[in-house]
């Protein structure tokens, strides 16, 4: 079954407010989500017949997680939703955030939690899928937090892909997907998010010892063959469809 998560520690400390504050857009900016009422923990979600089994996807732009995602969803059946992949689909479509998404993601700013879990919220319970690939996600403390809260369930496994940031910044400009963000400028904007905000994220799924940290510089196969044991123990749950 789901788990609720009772309480939470805040997810701001008082030291760190201030980086925050100039990463994360204020939320007076998103006025028109917070308006709504709070979003009540999901009962669809958890009362379908399969406990869901959750896998977080970290790292950084062009650490490869979205190529590694498509060799589990191969290997495993998992629904991907990449937390990216499902703000630009609201630029696309024109949705009423959708230009404050598109200046976020211009600037390499993080997009309010409770607008990318709602989106990620959707998804799992629009899918049949038991199996959840969440690429991209959560990207700070606050948007861990938020999932627990708003989805009320915790990752069996969080998968880390740490990758040198020359490396990264080498895959970002010669990746030519047309994104408004993979140009120099917004990379260095968003290298500077990624480490101030993910070392919490991790360190937090470490300590819980559900972190498995990859080693993500090398041939996509031998990459892969780094994310196997993290499912490893877990293939009975996983093959159940
Ligand atoms: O993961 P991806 O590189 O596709 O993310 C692109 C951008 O989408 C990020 O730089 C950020 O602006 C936004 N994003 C976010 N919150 C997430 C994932 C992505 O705000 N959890
Ligand atoms: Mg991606």
């Amino acid at each position: 079954m789901w788990r609720r998560v009772a309480s939470f520690s805040p997810f701001i400390s008082s030291t760190k407010s201030s980086i925050l504050s100039q990463l994360v857009p204020t939320m007076k900016i998103w006025e028109s989500f917070t308006t709504e009422a709070p979003i009540p923990v999901n009962h669809g979600i958890s009362s379908k017949d399969s406990t869901p089994f959750i896998t977080f996807v970290l790292g950084g732009p062009g650490s490869g997680k979205g190529t590694q995602c498509a060799k589990i969803v191969d290997t495993y059946g998992f629904k991907h939703l990449s937390a990216g992949d499902l703000l630009r689909r609201e630029i696309a479509r024109n949705s009423e955030y959708g230009s404050t998404i598109l200046d976020t993601i211009k600037e390499g700013r993080i997009v309010p939690s409770e607008v990318t879990v709602r989106l990620i919220r959707r998804e799992m319970e629009l899918s049949d899928n038991h199996k959840f690939l969440i690429d991209g996600f959560p990207r700070s403390e606050e948007n861990r937090i938020s999932f627990e809260r708003i989805i009320g369930a915790e990752p069996n496994i969080v998968l880390f892909f740490d990758c040198p940031e020359e490396e990264m910044v080498k895959r970002v400009l010669n990746r030519n997907q047309g994104r408004v963000d993979d140009n120099i400028d917004t990379i260095k904007k968003r290298l500077k998010v990624f480490e101030a905000l993910n070392l919490p994220v991790v360190n937090h799924y470490a300590k819980k010892g559900k972190l498995h940290k990859i080693w993500a510089v090398g041939a996509e196969d031998e990459i892969f063959e780094q994310v196997r044991p993290a499912f490893a123990g877990c293939e009975q749950v996983i093959s159940e469809s």
